[in-house]
């Protein structure tokens, strides 16, 4: 058993990975300025894992509270996912996301070394791949950025290999494909604040009612539907990679990798899928592309397999029904007994 700290814990895919470290009988110190997340979660995220985390509220940009964080626990490993991570609202406020993304994992980092904490787990994306077209991306993939949220990522994953070169840090880089879903239980998920940017949520709030129609941007990509093709990921899943993420670097083995199934999915089959889980058609209308989208996307997951041992095993249509679920229990203000 070992204690974990999770930066931006209380956050989508930080909740959940609490949930799963938990289980896996670590104990958990979340730090989280709870700018986009809603501290009601802790609650939820306790209900589901049996225990709740210990939460310290700020941000991993103040220094001072990161070393009083280590000083009064024993941190044996770090992963740190507290970050902005919006592709469009990086481009038109690059400079917040330079501050935060980057200048706060260098904060991140001076703290633990002072502390002599050098394991650190970081949430990177498969974005830094820029378009790599219609293959299998492999973790060698040349790496690119196309805009200031994948510059940061990209800059994050330069800084923790130059300083692993000079000091002992022990890193395990993973590049999340798709991530979507929620946790079965109906507890925790997905929570946007305002208009989602990404396609799952804004699906899901179509089959709630919250929004008309989803748009979908051009059918005209040379995929099967003509419509984009990605690589979605169970939350759940991913969850479990960092878990057995963080374990490997206990075990003194750094990794870099791409955290995806291997299959990619369009538009179209993810808007059936969820129809399926809400059991009704939904609407939608198809219009212009969108700037900087590619075509297909998906991962090559063997190195994942062959480190960590890991392999996502849920399918689309349980990160529908996972999703469905999820948006029933919070318009119910959770207290559906069986969110089914
Ligand atoms: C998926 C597909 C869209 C919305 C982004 C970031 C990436 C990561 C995940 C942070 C595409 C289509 C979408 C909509 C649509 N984020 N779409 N209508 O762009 O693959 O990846 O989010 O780490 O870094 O780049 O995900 O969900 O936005 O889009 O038709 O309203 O859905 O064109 O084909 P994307 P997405």
């Amino acid at each position: 058993m070992a204690c974990i700290l999770l930066t931006g814990g209380a956050g989508y895919i930080g909740s959940h990975t609490f949930v799963a470290l938990a289980e896996a009988g670590h104990d958990v110190v979340i730090l989280d300025d709870f700018s986009n997340s809603d501290p009601g979660v802790v609650a939820r995220m306790g209900r589901v894992a049996g225990r709740e985390p210990t939460v310290v509220r700020g941000s991993v940009l103040d220094e001072a509270l990161l070393g009083r964080v280590f000083a009064e626990h024993r941190i044996d490993g770090i992963i740190h996912f507290a970050a902005l991570k919006a592709v469009g609202e990086s481009v038109e406020r690059p400079l917040d996301y330079f501050s935060t993304n980057i200048g706060g994992l260098m904060t991140l980092m001076r703290a633990a070394r002072a502390a002599g904490v050098w394991r650190l787990v970081f949430s990177s994306t498969a974005t830094v791949y820029g378009d790599p077209g219609d293959r299998a991306v492999p973790e060698t993939a040349p790496r690119s950025h196309t805009n200031p949220y994948a510059f940061t990522k990209l800059t994050c994953e330069q800084m923790l290999e130059q300083a692993a070169a000079a000091e002992p840090w022990c890193v395990g880089v993973l590049r999340y494909f798709n991530p979507v879903g929620a946790h079965p239980s109906g507890l925790i998920g997905e929570d946007p604040r305002g208009l989602p940017n990404n396609l799952m949520p804004y699906v899901a709030k179509v089959a709630i009612g919250a929004l008309p129609e989803l748009q979908v941007f051009g059918d005209d990509y040379a995929t099967p539907d003509g419509t984009g093709m990605r690589d979605y990921v169970h939350v759940v899943d991913l969850a479990r990679a960092h878990v057995a993420s963080v374990e490997a670097l206990l075990d003194g083995r750094a990794h870099t990798l791409n955290i995806g199934t291997g299959r990619a999915n369009s538009v179209l089959e993810l808007v059936e899928a969820y129809g399926r889980a809400a059991g009704r058609a939904l609407p939608y209308r198809v219009v212009g592309r969108r700037a900087g989208d590619v075509a297909i996307t998906y991962a090559d997951p063997s190195r994942a397999r062959a480190e960590l041992g890991f392999e996502a095993t849920l399918d689309l249509d349980a990160m529908c029904r996972d999703s469905w679920r999820w948006m029933r229990a919070q318009a119910s203000g959770f207290r559906l007994n069986d969110p089914e």
